[in-house]
């Protein structure tokens, strides 16, 4: 199947065609460069292009059978201070986007969703029909979109699958690609970071949770097993094509400073720590029900036991310093 991976050159876009070309797909990449990477693209063609290029975007909609949305902002503090920006690119862009797929005929399209779209959860783990309380413009612009997607299913029979992800980290086994986010606002890669020496310590909020070890739980993901859920996806979508959302998560998840430990056991090197409060906006614990994903699609995680989530992505970071593709700023 022909795939146009919008967002394909960022860091889950690029694992996402990968995965998709060794399930035998051809991805094509649609991407501004804004945020994302030349380098990235390795498994089929880019078409450097904004989403808001709706001439662009048609043409290539036309090569195609399926979508796989990933293209967006990402930075959950930005979008508090702008807004704007966030429903322009994450709402609007995505609303070009599925009124270019009605006007080409393309009906499948899985669209990179996320946690954030539950807010402050009332019950972990997290089902997929808990309330929808997006404390944040980010959350916020990715659960208009899912619901716009249900009313495109019923008027213009789209079939999509919204995969709320959790955290996405790690990196390509092979290390081919991996994070690199500029600004980078993730914990993995900030650890690591501080480990390196790239940056002085890493800031840990809040050290009182209810938690084993009083910092934040999160439900990490290894980015090769999110990667083939969207495979999974496209598979539900030929074949079942009801339109849903579903999370991608493991099930359990691991505190801020197991992750600490594990980079400084693995990577063999201390990492600085400054201690501070807790910080708004912060849920204590975000861990996703994951049976819908296995019921629904067939997947399951088979990388995402933190020894492997932890150890490919210091892999990828050495690996992108030794190459000189590095290009983080502290
Ligand atoms: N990283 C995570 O943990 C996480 C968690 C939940 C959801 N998500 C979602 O997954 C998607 C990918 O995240 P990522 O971490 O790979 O981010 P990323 O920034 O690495 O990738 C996003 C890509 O989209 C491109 N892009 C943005 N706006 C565009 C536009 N208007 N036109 C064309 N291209 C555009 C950027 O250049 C970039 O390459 C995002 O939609 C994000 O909201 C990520």
């Amino acid at each position: 199947m022909k795939v146009l991976v919008t967002g394909g050159a960022g860091y889950i876009g690029s694992h996402v065609s990968k995965a998709l070309a060794l399930a035998g797909h051809e991805p094509i990449v649609y991407d501004n460069l804004e945020m994302g990477h030349k380098w990235a693209v390795q498994w089929g063609p880019l078409v450097k292009a904004d989403l808001a290029d709706i001439a662009v975007l048609r043409k290539s909609l036309e090569q195609v059978e399926a979508v796989i949305h990933l293209a967006g902002y990402i930075f959950v503090g930005e979008s508090v201070k702008a807004p704007g920006k966030y429903y322009r690119n994450n709402f609007t862009n995505s609303l070009h986007l599925l009124d270019a797929m009605v006007e080409t005929g393309v009906k499948n399209i899985v669209f990179s969703s996320t946690a954030a779209v539950y807010g402050n959860p009332r019950e972990i783990p997290i089902p997929e029909d808990a309330p929808k309380e997006p404390i944040n413009p980010y959350g916020e612009s990715k659960r208009f979109i899912e619901q716009v997607m249900e009313w495109y299913s019923s008027a213009h029979g789209m079939r999509a699958l919204s995969l709320r992800y959790f955290n996405a980290c790690g990196a390509d086994p092979d290390h081919e690609i991996g994070e690199m986010h500029n600004p980078e606002t993730h914990l993995l890669p900030l650890i690591i970071y501080a480990s390196l020496g790239l940056r002085p310590s890493i800031q840990v909020f809040g050290t009182d949770y209810n938690t084993a070890d009083g910092t934040c739980l999160r439900d990490y993901i290894h980015v090769t097993d999110l990667a083939r859920a969207h495979v999974s996806g496209l598979a539900y979508l030929k074949n079942v094509g009801v339109t849903t959302a579903c999370n991608v998560g493991t099930g359990s998840g691991h505190t801020v400073r197991e992750l600490i430990r594990a980079v400084e056991t693995l990577g063999g090197k201390p990492v600085p720590v400054t201690e501070g409060p807790r910080r708004g906006g912060d849920a204590e614990t975000l861990v996703a029900r994951a049976t819908l994903a296995r019921d629904l699609l067939g997947w399951q995680p088979r990388h995402s036991s933190l020894d492997e989530i932890v150890s490919t992505a210091l892999r990828w970071h050495h690996h992108a310093i030794e190459t000189g593709l590095h290009d983080y700023r502290a």
